[in-house]
């Protein structure tokens, strides 16, 4: 099935409260437990980068499993950056989390270079995934831990039906739509390998993790 885009960003108020109040806790904190599984040497005490960090939820979990880190993150949509807000100082981890709105590709932004860059469910909303590569490759640090998970799209559109009944069944239809919308505009495992060939990261593992999902995970070189 040849990929269908979406849109870029998550604007409409109405859809990222859907997204926010939505019930993310188990995938995201397999996301963190996954990423401390993937590299049990690291120390996490520098600089964290989330591309497209939406409400903030996995921010939030990886602030509380590592409070010596502290984390930044991007997002390009104002209405998604006030859930996240709130939900930080909900946490009380204003102090350890900072979020800026850019939409990416975002040159010169005010941070660090980074120890780790993560990045869940951005991929698939990218016109040109380029821009997720090449991101990474300013703000991460030689050597640095990078963590991105997203979907992949099925074979046929009837494949992503089943996928958003079998998986969002009791879902508000807002975040049916978007899942189904989500799967559509996912890159496929071939395609993400060729990604990571164009930006020089074949070095970086691919793996397919799940029926409807994807990881590429490894330190940058030096
Ligand atoms: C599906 S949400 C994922 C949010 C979060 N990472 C999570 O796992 O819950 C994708 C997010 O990426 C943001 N986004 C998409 N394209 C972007 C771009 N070019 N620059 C910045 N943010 C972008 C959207 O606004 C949205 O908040």
């Amino acid at each position: 099935m040849k990929r269908i885009p979406e849109p870029e960003l998550m604007l409409d108020p109405a859809q990222a409260n859907a997204y926010a109040r939505a019930d993310f806790a188990q995938p995201h904190q397999r996301i963190a437990d996954q990423f401390g599984d993937t590299f049990p040497n690291l120390k996490l005490n520098g600089a964290v980068l989330d591309l497209g960090c939406g409400p903030a939820d996995l921010l939030i979990r990886f602030a509380r499993a590592w409070p010596a880190a502290r984390f930044h993150g991007i997002d390009g949509s104002p209405a998604m950056l006030a859930e996240g807000q709130r939900a930080i100082a909900d946490a009380g981890l204003s102090g350890q989390i900072s979020l800026y709105e850019r939409v990416l590709p975002a040159r010169q932004l005010p941070l660090p270079t980074c120890q780790a860059v993560l990045s869940n469910s951005l991929l698939h909303h990218l016109h040109d995934p380029g821009v997720l590569w090449q991101t990474i490759k300013e703000f991460a640090a030689p050597g640095a831990a990078i963590y991105i998970t997203d979907l992949r799209r099925p074979d046929t559109v009837e494949q992503a039906q089943t996928l958003v009944d079998t998986y969002s069944g009791n879902e508000p239809a807002i975040l049916k739509q978007d899942f189904y919308h989500s799967l559509l505009a996912a890159f496929t495992p071939a395609e993400v390998r060729q990604q990571l060939k164009d930006a020089s990261l074949e070095n970086l593992e691919l793996a397919v993790t799940s029926d409807r999902h994807l990881r590429v995970s490894g330190y940058l070189p030096g």
